[in-house]
């Protein structure tokens, strides 16, 4: 019997790929706007949007174009050299984001190792604490990435175990207590590092009030607030950034994934003078950082943030979103929880694990994950049409009730 191309394409990519994902068995060969289409021609929508970094949705005409464009001038300097793209690019970050500087990298992970850099180091020359001896709070159930000083301090067993030995000069304590950052802070902390909803954590919202307590307590012991909204960030909660909700300005704040307007991996590091000035030439940097393709990019996905209103309409529906899926009544549902379109459904024990759910979704058309055993995330693109959000609840009703 002759195989579909699905199942073609999935046999070759187990035949090569190592065995570090588990991905639902489904083939994505295009993609526009909110949906994508398998290489047999059915068609899905997306409700992952690659862990928001397809916030823009897929190809957004006016990123592709300037992708082309750019491709067409000029795509890598390395930073030996400057370039005409990163200049305007992270001009445009600062004044959206309100900094005075930024430092961009090309992952996630690289934003987090940076801003762990900029914290140690601030701790050393503005903070006095003794070399090797800066102490950064993290919090249980955090994701931050996957390198070996960043696993050093996850609580997942399974992301450390067997990548040991891993890097010390972390303390972890319970998300959502202010109260235990201020036991857990001694005279050697520099930074606590943070995720304002914990996104792969199963979307956890901490307590109303948290992130406002965080600022206050981390203020008044000279800690750097360092916020990681690489996934919370650019609009995905229905603010430009997650820590707005409660005017928790932080220190140093690190985005990455929509900052690529989903077509190239760029994040980046944002900071006021003091800490960003304890970077020397020599210091920190990346072959592909700042990059002009990735710049030219980057700073037409900030603008398209802007002139489409992506913030407004991710408020907007993902309140209408929410009350749909809390409409439908679900038994199995034990929790509906999150901020704009970062939404998690917390399926109850007893009704099975969220991967079963997810597998059922996408025969029915819609593609999402689950993440933690219990929790189905959904995270459409922000440009998503109140209608294919009545589209999408149809089908997850015929899932849930
Ligand atoms: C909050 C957060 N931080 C960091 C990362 C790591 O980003 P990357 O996979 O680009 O390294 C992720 C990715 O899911 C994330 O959600």
């Amino acid at each position: 019997m002759e195989l579909s191309k699905t199942a073609a394409l999935i046999s070759e990519t187990e035949m090569y790929s190592a065995r570090n994902y588990n991905p639902l068995p489904v083939v994505i060969s295009q993609g526009e706007g909110s949906w994508v289409w398998d290489a047999d021609g059915q068609k899905y929508l997306d409700m992952l949007s690659a862990y928001s970094a397809l916030n823009h949705g897929h190809r957004h005409p006016k990123i592709v174009a300037a992708l082309k464009e750019q491709a067409d001038a000029l795509t890598l300097t390395s930073r030996a050299f400057h370039n005409d793209k990163i200049g305007p690019f992270l001009r445009k970050l600062c004044q959206m984001a309100g900094y005075a500087k930024a430092l961009p990298m090309n992952t996630g992970a690289e934003g987090v190792e940076t801003a762990i850099k900029a914290a140690r180091k601030w701790g050393l020359l503005h903070k006095r604490v003794p070399e090797n001896q800066g102490e950064i709070i993290v919090c249980a159930n955090n994701f931050h990435g996957r390198t070996t000083t960043i696993i050093s301090f996850s609580s997942e067993e399974q992301y450390r175990y067997g990548f040991g030995p891993y890097t010390p000069g972390f303390r972890i304590i319970p998300f959502g207590d202010g109260k235990a950052l201020e036991e857990a802070i001694t005279e050697n902390t520099v930074g606590f590092l943070v995720e304002p909803i914990q996104g792969e954590g199963g979307v956890i919202v901490p307590p109303e009030g948290y992130l406002r307590e965080v600022r206050a307590i981390t203020r008044e012991h000279n800690v750097l607030l360092i916020l990681d909204e690489i996934q919370t960030g650019l609009g995905r909660t229905g603010k430009l950034f997650a820590y707005e909700y409660e005017d928790a300005r932080p220190d140093i704040l690190i985005l990455g994934k929509a900052l690529g307007g989903g077509v190239y991996p760029v994040s980046a590091v944002l900071a006021d003078d003091a800490v960003m000035g304890v970077f020397t030439p020599g210091d920190h940097g990346s072959t592909f950082g700042g990059n002009p393709l990735g710049a030219a990019v980057a700073a037409r996905a900030l603008e398209v943030i802007e002139e489409e209103g992506l913030v407004e309409q991710a408020f907007a529906l993902g309140q209408y979103f929410t009350k749909r899926l809390a409409e439908l009544n679900s038994p199995a549902v034990k929790e509906i929880r999150g901020k704009g379109l970062l939404i998690g459904v917390e399926i109850k024990e007893e009704y099975g694990v969220a991967r079963v759910y997810c597998e059922k979704l996408m025969e029915l058309g819609i593609l999402c994950k689950e993440t933690r055993k219990q929790v189905i995330r959904f995270a459409p693109p922000l440009v998503i049409a109140r209608d294919e959000i009545d589209w999408a609840i149809e089908r997850i009703a015929q899932v849930l009730t």
